[in-house]
């Protein structure tokens, strides 16, 4: 819990900037910093919104990185301790899927599909799912990790999508001000 907590007072002013845009601030927001792993120079963050549809928001934002197509997940275990980062484990499957593309209706709970990276190594991807949640239950993202990778997920290759080294991670944790979930991690 303590790394959490540093974690957060850390990224506060990433989050000022996230209410920022919103007419009103949401009511269930998690984040998580992505620091780069497996000696690459990744770095970004990911930003978590329960929306009141149900559906959770995931605004993901990338730098650092090659040109091109690479995989984007949410890993199991919020640990990203390991220099390659497989300590956070496999794609989180609380549904006990294949692993599949965000648009099929049978996946990972982590399957974010693919995030382009453009000739400047920053790129940002933004998705709705309605296999997450920043609410406590089965298919909560927080305590989870994010991971950008190497190569591009093929979408269909059991279980990994095949998208090579994991080149950034984040631990997700919930936002320190302004929900009541954030009372949880004090
Ligand atoms: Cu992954
Ligand atoms: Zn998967």
């Amino acid at each position: 819990m303590k790394r959490s907590i540093q974690a957060l007072s850390a990224l506060a002013a990433v989050l000022a900037g996230a209410w920022a845009c919103a007419s009103a601030p949401p009511d269930k927001t998690a984040l998580a910093i992505i620091e780069s792993r497996s000696n690459s120079t990744v770095t970004g963050k990911a930003i978590f919104m329960q929306l009141s549809n149900g559906k959770t928001r995931v605004e993901v934002t990338i730098s650092g990185a090659t040109p091109g197509t690479h995989g984007l997940h949410i890993h199991e275990k919020g640990d990203c301790s390991a220099p390659d980062a497989t300590s956070a484990g496999g794609h989180f499957n609380a549904a006990g899927n294949p692993h599949a593309a965000p648009t099929d209706a049978k996946r990972h709970n982590g399957d974010l599909g693919n995030i382009e990276i453009g000739s400047d190594g920053k790129g940002s991807l933004t998705i709705e799912t309605d296999m997450l949640t920043v609410d406590p239950g089965p298919d909560s993202v927080v305590g989870k990790a994010v991971i950008f990778h190497e190569k591009a997920d093929d979408l269909k290759t059991q279980p990994t999508g095949n998208a090579g080294a994991r080149w950034g991670c984040g631990v997700v944790v919930l936002t320190p001000t302004g929900n009541a979930n954030a009372q949880k991690v004090r």
